[in-house]
């Protein structure tokens, strides 16, 4: 094994120890340290556009951690290192969307610059995610969470609102067409028991929970 390989074989490896929820005690909720996104896969994007569409029904089995690499950034990660900006638009580049993610595991929050996963809370907070059932067999939820605090001063909460859900629905859709290219079951979801939601993860009062986005395989 040439030394690179090496390299990258111990990466991968330490990465997939700190993904594995059996690894975890109440103190050991670590920060999961992202792959470097492969931008070269996917499959073409009309064959994609064609097979879009919302799931409701999960298999129970964990994303391995390529694949939630990819889908981070290919849902809200950046695409242009120079300038930060990301692959889905934001109004007046405020990037005020932030994706918490949840899993049996605990709560993360996706921490674009680093590309790691940022560890919040530890426990299974997954039924909390939705008002419907499948939320809780979904390995992974997404919880697009507005950061008003980051929308400037012009801006009305009204005009705020409309913003936040125009670009959470940008990231939505980046993850409706990864999971499409990738054979995965998606669907974004309103339905949300906010205030209780919104204890549960701790949110201030200037952070405003948009929209969730149950991920995983389909079930068979
Ligand atoms: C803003 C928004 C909120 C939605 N909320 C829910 C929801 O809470 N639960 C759900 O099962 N589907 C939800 N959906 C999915 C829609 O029901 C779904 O997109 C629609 O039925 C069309 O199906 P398709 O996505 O397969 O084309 C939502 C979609 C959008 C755009």
């Amino acid at each position: 094994m040439n030394k690179r390989l090496f390299q990258t074989a111990i990466v991968v490896g330490l990465a997939l120890l700190l993904y594995s929820p059996h690894s975890l005690s109440a103190q050991e909720l670590k920060p999961i340290p992202l792959l470097t996104p492969q931008m070269d896969g996917g499959r073409p994007l009309m064959q994609v556009l064609k097979d879009r569409k919302t799931s409701r029904s999960f298999s129970s089995e964990k994303l391995p951690l390529p694949v939630l690499s990819n889908m981070l950034w290919a849902g809200f990660g950046i695409n242009r290192p120079d300038s930060g900006r990301r692959t889905a638009p934001s109004a007046l580049n405020w990037q005020e969307i932030d994706l918490y993610i949840v899993t049996m595991d605990g709560l993360y929050l996706y921490e674009p610059k680093e590309h790691l996963l940022k560890p919040i809370r530890l426990g299974d907070v997954r039924a909390l995610t939705g008002r419907q059932p499948f939320v809780k067999e979904a390995p992974v939820n997404l919880i697009y969470v507005a950061d008003f605090s980051k929308m400037g001063h012009t801006a009305s909460d009204a005009e705020k609102e409309i913003y936040a859900a125009a670009d959470t629905g940008f990231i939505a859709q980046n993850i409706y067409l990864f999971c499409a290219s990738e054979g995965l079951a998606t669907g974004v979801r309103a339905l949300i028991d906010r205030p209780t939601l919104a204890k549960a993860i701790n949110l201030r009062s200037d952070q405003k929970i948009i929209l969730a986005q149950s991920v995983g395989y389909p079930k068979k």
